[in-house]
């Protein structure tokens, strides 16, 4: 069986073998720190052995109700935000067909909601929903996360209306905390199917438990492949696995090595549409993780070659603190020759009988070599094709990196302090129950 793989040496005019290995002891001390549940935010270290913790009869409950959904709804909103939405997205776009219109003929739609508060896209989402049998995945492991829930109270309000309050509520399943939160209690009283999101995973490692899993197998997705996928990495990535013969350990190891030598900017590069949100995904779990403390690299994305024609001239020539990390698929799973033509008015007979992804695989090759001329240190993962099983291997990966990575740049890469001070201010805007002094406080500061 093939495995992803991970290449730097088109990193190595930055920095040095030499450099990278020295940091072998704090990579040794990183994954015993992960390992023994000793270091920074060892209480959510539930991820860690998720994949191979996943028992059979666990997957087939999640099988069972997806097929309940799949049987019974002609669309399925996902509802969920940041770490609650972003792995089930990223998977279902990397498996699914560019052309969303095709979906339906396999299955129900799946459509991600409770991720913005735009009442442009709430009103057109509910007016597609119109009319339909839909079903409702509401995710939210507070249970009280604005977007969330403020999505939730409107579709569950449509289901009702359009369907009948027992009709809606065969169709809903909520994926929240084993006790505590509103929805918890919302499910209990309403009679929701529920799953739960283990205490210590926190949303950005989530997306091999229910979190993810369930949008997944509801789109029509192998779920035991992805996480068998994941098993192989979590065995292949362990504590006793040394520098040389792991990826993450690599991977963590180049791209701190490259931090402390000035790189600030991390783009993650990819050259299949379908891979964007993989890219969203893992700038979550990067940025959330490492940005701390005034430190760590900015996580940034670009889907070439489209944005090769946008961003591809600051890259080769703007500030020299990038480096590219790209994800490369070796074979794609369908199949373009260029034809013949007689006239050649557009010079492309060059190309015939060429595969298109041979053009796509020299556009990518071509990048990299100008890239790095241009001092853009480049390290590639090679996944051998998209399907469950490599993606179930790329999770992993990069979730077992990133909390080498967290721990060599000296933070706890589990918790998100940042992310309140917006809500915060929210609620106080809004006047929330409980933030009369916030509010006060604010509107003395907006009067200045
Ligand atoms: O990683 C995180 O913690 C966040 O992105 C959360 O997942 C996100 O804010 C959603 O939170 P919740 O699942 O509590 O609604």
């Amino acid at each position: 069986m093939e495995h992803i793989s991970l290449s730097y040496e088109k990193a190595l005019g930055s920095i040095s073998q030499a450099q990278i290995e020295a940091l072998q002891p704090e990579i040794e001390k990183a994954q015993a720190a992960l390992e023994n549940g000793t270091g920074k935010g060892n209480d959510f270290l539930g991820w860690l052995h998720l994949p191979s913790s996943i028992t059979e009869a666990f997957l087939d409950e999640i099988i069972t109700t997806a097929k309940g959904l799949r049987e019974t709804c002609d669309a399925i909103v996902v509802a969920g935000i940041g770490g609650s939405y972003l792995g089930a997205k990223a998977v279902i776009e990397a498996l699914n067909d560019s052309f969303g219109a095709l979906k339906t003929k396999k299955g129900p739609s799946i459509l991600f909601a409770g991720n913005n508060i735009s009442e442009d896209y709430l009103a057109e989402l509910m007016d597609l929903l119109k009319d339909k049998r839909f079903g409702i995945i509401n995710i939210s492991k507070s249970g009280t996360t604005t977007e969330t829930a403020l999505t939730f109270r409107l579709l569950k309000t449509q289901a009702e209306q359009q369907m009948g309050k027992a009709e809606a509520v065969k169709r809903i399943v909520a994926i929240t905390d084993a006790a505590k939160g509103a929805l918890r209690k919302l499910s209990t009283q309403e009679g929701y199917k529920t799953f739960v999101i283990p205490d210590n995973v926190g949303g950005r490692f989530s997306v091999l438990t229910p979190v993810g899993l369930l949008p997944i197998a509801a789109a029509g997705y192998d779920i035991k492949a992805l996480v068998k996928g994941a098993v192989a990495m979590e065995e292949a990535t362990g504590a006793d696995k040394g520098l040389k013969e792991n990826i993450a350990a690599q991977y963590a190891a180049v791209r701190q090595s490259l931090y402390r030598s000035g790189k600030k900017i991390e783009i993650l590069v990819n050259y299949h549409p379908k891979l964007h949100y993989v890219s969203e995904w893992w700038k979550q779990l990067y940025g959330e993780s490492e940005g701390k403390e005034g430190k760590g690299l900015f996580p940034a994305s670009v889907d070439f070659t489209t944005d090769l024609h946008s961003m591809g001239q600051y890259i080769q020539e703007g500030e020299r603190i990038l480096l590219e990390t790209v994800i490369s698929v070796a074979t794609p799973n369908k199949k373009v020759e260029f034809p013949h033509d007689e006239e050649n008015l557009d010079g492309l007979n060059f190309l015939q009988g060429k595969r298109v992804d041979e053009v796509n695989k020299m556009a990518e090759l071509g990048t990299q070599l100008a890239h790095v001329d241009g001092g853009v240190p480049n390290m590639r993962i090679v996944m051998p094709c998209l399907n469950e099983y490599y993606i179930g291997e790329l999770i992993y990966f990069f979730e077992r990196a990133c909390g080498i990575s967290g721990y060599l740049e000296g933070v706890n890469p589990f918790d998100q302090p940042g992310v309140e001070a917006y809500k915060k201010n929210m609620f106080a805007l809004l006047e929330k129950p409980g933030y009369e002094a916030e509010t006060k406080a604010i509107k003395a500061r907006i009067a200045q």
